[in-house]
Formats: C-alpha cells, sequence, structure tokens
C-alpha cells in the first residue's frame, strides 16, 4: 500500500494547520550528513531542502501527468474533457517554470562550500532520483536514445526490485507522446474519404513551391537568383522528406522524428486551422506540450551550468557518470519528446495558401459531436 492511501484519523476538534501537512514530519526529514562527522556545514542544508522541493514538485508532475494519460487513453477522448486536460499541461508547465529558477537558489552556494560536503554523498546522485526517471517514461523518452555511459544502463543504478519494476511499468505503459499520437491520428478532416487534408495540403505546397521557383527564375540580380534558387531547393527537399512516407520513417529510425506519418498530418492540420473552435484546445495542448518541452531542457541546461560551476568539467559525478560531460549530452534533441511539434514550422505555408476548408469541414470545426455519457475528469483515484 502507498503511504499515500493511508486513511487518516480525522480529530473531533477539526484538523490544524500542522496536522493537515504533516509539517513535523516534513521537517524532520532535513538531517545534514556531515552532523553524523562532528560537523555543521552551513550550505548542506540548502542542498537538502533544495533536493526535497524537487522531489515534491516532481511528485506533483506525475500526479497531475498521470490524470492526463488517464484521459487521453480513451478510444475517443471526450471533449468536454480537453478542458482538464489542458488545465493539467498548463499546470505542469508552470511548475517546470519553477524548477528552472529554482536552481539560480542552490548558485548561491559556492563550489568551496560545496567541497565542504561533497566527498560525503558519494555514490548518492540525482541520477538515482526515481521520480526523475518517472517523468521522463511517461511522458515518452526514447530509451533507446539515451546516453549510457561506460555502458551504464540507466537502470543499473537502482537496487530496489520494487523501484526497478516501477520505472519499467513506466517505461512500458503508454506514454504521453504514444497517447498524443493515438489521438492525432484522429484528428477531424484526415479522412481520406472526406475532407483529406493531406491531399489538399500537398496540393497548396506544390502550388507554394511553384511560386518561389518562378519568383527566383524571375530574379534579374545574380547573386539574389541563386539564393533564391537554393531556398527553393532546400525548401523542396524538406517537404519531400514529410510527403514521402518512406523518408519519413527512416528519420524515425535514425530518432530525428517521432510522431507516426498520420500523427504528424494531425499536428500539421491543426497549427494550421487553429482559429477553427474545435481545434482552439487541441492547438493550446500542442503547444503546452512544447513548452514543458522546452522547459526540461532549460531545466537540464541550468543544471549542467550550475554542476560546470559546482565541479568543473573535469570530475565525475558522485554517481559515477562523467559528470559535466554526460549532462551536456541530455541537452542534444534526442531527450527531447516532442520534437516534431518544434519541427512543424519547417512545414508552414503562408495563410494566404492554405487550402481553403469546405462547408461542411468548417461545420465540423464549429460544433462538437453529441457525446453520451457524463463522465467528468475531476475525481479520479488513479494513485497506484
Ligand atoms: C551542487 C549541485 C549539484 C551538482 C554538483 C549535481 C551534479 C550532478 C551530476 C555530476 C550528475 C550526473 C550523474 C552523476 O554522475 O552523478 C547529476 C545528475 C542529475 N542530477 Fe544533479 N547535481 C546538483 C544538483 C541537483 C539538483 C538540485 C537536482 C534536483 C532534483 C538534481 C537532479 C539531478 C538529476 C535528475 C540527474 C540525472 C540527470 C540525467 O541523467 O539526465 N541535481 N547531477
Amino acid at each position: 500500500m502507498n503511504a499515500n492511501d493511508e486513511k487518516r484519523e480525522i480529530p473531533k476538534d477539526g484538523l490544524l494547520y500542522g496536522d493537515y501537512l504533516m509539517v513535523d514530519r516534513l521537517l524532520s526529514c532535513q538531517q545534514p550528513i556531515t552532523r553524523s562527522f562532528g560537523k555543521e556545514v552551513h550550505d548542506e542544508h540548502l542542498f537538502i531542502v533544495t533536493h526535497q522541493a524537487y522531489e515534491l514538485w516532481f511528485k506533483q508532475i506525475i500526479f497531475e501527468l498521470d490524470y492526463v494519460r488517464h484521459f487521453l487513453s480513451e478510444k475517443e477522448v471526450k471533449e468536454k474533457n480537453m478542458l482538464f486536460i489542458v488545465s493539467c499541461l498548463s499546470r505542469i508547465m508552470l511548475i517546470w517554470k519553477l524548477l528552472v529558477d529554482q536552481v539560480e537558489v542552490l548558485e548561491s552556494m559556492t563550489p568551496l562550500d560545496f567541497m565542504e560536503f561533497r566527498s560525503y554523498l558519494s555514490p548518492a546522485s540525482g541520477f538515482q532520483s526515481v521520480q526523475f526517471r518517472l517523468i521522463e517514461n511517461k511522458l515518452g523518452v526514447r530509451n533507446d536514445l539515451r546516453t549510457n555511459f561506460a555502458k551504464n544502463h540507466y537502470l543499473n543504478v537502482f537496487e530496489n526490485s520494487q523501484v526497478i519494476e516501477r520505472i519499467k511499468k513506466a517505461e512500458n505503459e503508454p506514454s504521453l507522446r504514444e497517447l498524443i499520437e493515438k489521438w492525432l491520428e484522429r484528428t477531424p478532416g484526415l479522412e481520406a474519404d472526406n475532407f483529406n487534408f493531406w491531399e489538399r495540403y500537398k496540393e497548396a505546397v506544390n502550388a507554394y513551391l511553384e511560386d518561389l521557383r518562378i519568383q527566383s527564375e524571375n530574379q534579374t540580380n545574380q547573386t539574389l537568383k541563386e539564393e533564391l534558387i537554393s531556398e527553393y531547393n532546400r525548401k523542396k527537399e524538406q517537404f519531400d522528406s514529410v510527403f514521402d512516407e518512406t523518408k519519413h520513417k527512416k528519420l524515425i529510425e535514425r530518432g530525428i522524428r517521432r510522431f507516426s506519418h498520420k500523427a504528424l498530418q494531425g499536428a500539421l492540420m491543426i497549427s494550421l486551422y487553429r482559429d477553427e473552435p474545435r481545434f482552439n484546445q487541441p492547438f493550446h495542448m500542442l503547444t503546452l506540450l512544447m513548452d514543458i518541452d522546452a522547459l526540461i531542457t532549460k531545466w537540464r541546461y541550468n543544471h549542467v551550468q550550475m554542476v560546470l560551476r559546482m565541479i568543473g568539467s573535469q570530475q565525475m559525478g558522485t554517481g559515477g557518470s562523467p559528470g559535466y560531460e554526460y549532462l551536456r549530452s541530455t541537452l542534444s534533441d534526442k531527450y527531447k519528446v516532442f520534437v516534431d511539434l518544434f519541427n512543424l514550422s519547417t512545414f508552414l505555408i503562408p495563410r494566404s495558401c492554405f487550402p481553403p476548408l469546405t462547408s461542411d469541414m468548417r461545420k465540423r470545426l464549429a460544433v462538437p459531436p453529441f457525446e453520451n455519457g457524463d463522465e467528468r475528469a475531476e475525481g479520479k483515484n488513479l494513485s497506484a
């Protein structure tokens, strides 16, 4: 049983602040290790509190993430749950903002002061943060793209079999990325026998490219002409990579793209027609997913900079990694989950070139379909 599942006794006179929040328990968890060695190193207290604050916020992120994943796992995501899903994602985004800024507080510790207690920490390291790995897996960081230092798989640092099971479970359950992918594949308007967005989009892109080609041909200034031609060729190649499904699949294998071809079409369609009422929330959702991904990269970056400041680029981490060098590798796009959403801008075309919506499609995007059942997003118990 999870400690959070315990039923609480409620005193007859009602709960007081300290009882409700179990403040005594919470505040008894800051026990500097240096004290055990008869020392009092001032900054160790901050070091502990900072890490604990992170772990608490990680817990909240996981809580929100589990709700989002639950409501996105439905065969047809209920549109009345979209506001709730978007609110949870927005909350996750705001927490990450806070976590990015929180690094600065710990940076008020100087490397010399850190040196006073660092040797007592080994082999403890943030690398062993279970909740951080859960967040990565639940979001959908691809395990085959992780950096394994000295062939050390990220799971090898955990000894507790229950913890390993928990992380593996999160690896195997549908991640947020996979659920979003399935949801995007069902975007209204993609059906070949209906609006057939993809065919219309291809036609619109070809007309746009043809315009660019003519413009470059007509350019009289030779230098400008060459620039325009090379710009045209580059754009054509980019669009070919998305029109040709085989090329797209190869890019997925190489870890450069993540979404299925169909999901990418859905994301593009939502981005182009975001002003239609039914796409407002979905567009907001895609923006939040990018925000979250970008903020995690910002956190990784701030953390790496802090590590550089504290231990330089040549020392090993207390967790046994090459330290700075390892952490720097996690800044690459390999660790991004929604990399395809960032790259959507490559495939945007000017508004004037958008394929016009048919009146039927405009109607479909104006009103959500009638939904049976009244299951609301709130009030679920997902704690496991
Ligand atoms: C003085 C401050 C800090 C230093 C010098 C530091 C250093 C390091 C180093 C060297 C690593 C690489 C693994 C290793 O070999 O140990 C690491 C990983 C990590 N640290 Fe920190 N860290 C600090 C603060 C924090 C804080 C406040 C957190 C908040 C939870 C944190 C979370 C993590 C996480 C999650 C990883 C794993 C990152 C990954 O594998 O992508 N660290 N840290």
